[in-house]
């Protein structure tokens, strides 16, 4: 049987990633694979609830992260982790990066303690490891960039209605992520056009999935 893969999807807003998370699930389907789709925050009725309110209610950051740790938290357990079990690719759009990025870098929040929180949510016994993704892929983009194409978008929410500023904070800090843990990351150029995005995403993720066979 073919194996489970956790793929997660990370960039700031406006870098283009939905239409490329779709593409994959295409991708990975005609190949017969079972694809779960996903988002954080998000993907169970609960956590759902409590995007609703931290990406329209003005909080705390420390309640901010521990709001995005719970609704991951739920998400793992009853979404994430049985797909795994099955052995669907999990294709999530946003995950822990995200919070280390928004809320650590775009928030300044405390790095050890988000590391911390990872500890406990990502920590799923039996198993030793913590649960992380087998991959990531990081569609980075300048903020101007981004801010050019989400100004023509749908009414912001809290974190897209943030100035350019705290989305050079947010890419340092997917930058950081990636150094630490190097190994799970591919960086797409998302500037480009969006044919040469797709064939760069394709590329970097038909080679983990493959070398691995
Ligand atoms: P989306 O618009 O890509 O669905 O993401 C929702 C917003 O939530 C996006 O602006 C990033 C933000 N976010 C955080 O701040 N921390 C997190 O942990 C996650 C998963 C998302």
């Amino acid at each position: 049987m073919s194996r489970a893969w956790f793929i997660t999807f990370e960039g700031i807003d406006g870098a283009g990633k939905s239409t490329h998370i779709e593409g994959l699930a295409d991708w990975f389907r005609s190949q017969g694979r079972q694809v779960t789709l996903t988002r954080e925050p998000g993907g169970t009725p609960l956590s759902e609830k409590l995007r609703e309110l931290v990406l329209h209610q003005a909080m705390d950051p420390l309640t901010e992260a521990l709001l995005m740790f719970a609704a991951r938290r739920e998400h793992l357990l009853q979404v994430i982790e049985p797909a795994l079990a099955r052995a669907d690719v999990v294709l999530c759009d946003r995950f822990t990066d995200a919070t280390f990025a928004y809320q650590g870098g775009g928030r300044g929040f405390d790095w050890r303690v988000l590391q911390t929180l990872e500890q406990w949510v990502q920590h799923l016994p039996p198993a030793a490891d913590l649960r992380q993704p087998d991959l990531t892929v990081w569609f980075d983009l300048p903020p101007e960039v981004a801010a050019q194409r989400l100004s023509s978008a749908r009414v912001p929410d809290k974190f897209e209605a943030q100035p350019v500023e705290f989305f050079r904070q947010v890419r340092a800090a997917y930058a950081k992520r990636m150094q630490e843990m190097p190994q799970r990351f591919a960086r797409i150029a998302a500037d480009q056009d969006r044919p040469s995005v797709w064939r760069d995403v394709l590329q970097s993720v038909a080679e983990r999935v493959h070398e691995s066979r």
